[in-house]
């Protein structure tokens, strides 16, 4: 069991890769936070692991909220008793060509899978810190590398990027390590609705010539999260089947 004895906190883990991530973590001996605006998912998963004989919890919460992330961090250690490991997953998309994106459209995304992510690295850093110890995973995408009808989402994921760096620098002292997972397509709900030709247009392109499973990205997050990675920090693993290779 590679995560023995930890507690990891998984925002967005009510489907998805939060939940794969969730389910695999427990596997491994981790007890797990399960966070997600939709507290019905959250609730879900945690009683999946719950029957596993693991122990997780469910917690509702908003991580564009400041009050809401201090909440869950607050919550996992109240009642998992400490806060090693952190995965930063929730994210939203909301597409449109730049000409016609509202701001409204510009702001939730930005506000989710950016601010939300700051707002819980802030929150997680006092535990961590006080006991010297944490991962801290962040989610970004192969979209942060430019995708046309993204630009509040590609850029989201780019600054989360560039979050991750200044963050790795920044804790390294309190023995933090901070790392970035960024994801290709990866079959959730966010690409259920992707029409049949668009998919195929899209596994043309990538190498693997097929979507990754949310498993194979829970995978990385495991990874990062492990003892096998104490001196990697400030990077950015892409897992999206070689897309980003070559481009
Ligand atoms: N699916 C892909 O192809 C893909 C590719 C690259 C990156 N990603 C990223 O991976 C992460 C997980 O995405 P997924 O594909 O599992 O999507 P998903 O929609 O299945 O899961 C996202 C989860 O985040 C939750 N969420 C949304 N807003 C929230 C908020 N304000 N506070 C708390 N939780 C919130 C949702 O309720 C949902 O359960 C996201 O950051 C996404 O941007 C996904």
């Amino acid at each position: 069991m590679r995560l023995k004895d930890r507690v990891a906190l998984i925002t967005g883990a009510g489907g998805g890769i939060g939940e794969a991530t969730a389910l695999l973590f427990a596997q491994e001996g981790a007890k797990v936070a399960v966070q997600d605006l939709n507290a019905q998912g959250a609730e879900k998963v945690a009683a999946a692991i719950a029957e596993t004989g693991a122990q997780a919890i469910a917690v509702a919460g908003d991580v564009t909220k400041k009050a809401d992330c201090e909440n869950v961090v607050k919550t996992t250690v109240e009642k998992l008793g400490k806060l090693d490991i952190l995965i930063n997953n929730a994210g939203i998309n909301k597409d449109a060509i730049a000409r016609k994106m509202t701001e409204e459209q510009w702001d939730a995304v930005l506000s989710v899978n950016l601010k939300g992510t700051f707002l819980m690295c802030q929150a997680a850093l006092a535990p961590m810190s006080a006991a010297k110890y944490g991962r801290i995973i962040n989610t970004a995408s192969i979209g942060a590398l430019g995708n046309i009808g993204q630009a509040n989402y590609s850029a989201s994921k780019a600054g989360v990027m560039g979050l991750t760096r200044t963050l790795a620098l920044e804790f390294a002292r309190y023995a933090i390590t901070v790392n970035c997972v960024a994801p290709g397509a990866t079959e959730t709900q966010m690409t259920a609705g992707i029409p049949e030709d668009i998919r195929k247009l899209i596994e043309g392109k990538i190498p693997f010539r097929r979507f990754a499973k949310a498993a194979e990205i829970a995978q990385a997050h495991l990874f990062l999260s492990s003892e096998q990675a104490s001196y990697i920090t400030g990077q950015t693993l892409f897992v999206d089947g070689g897309i980003s290779v070559g481009i």
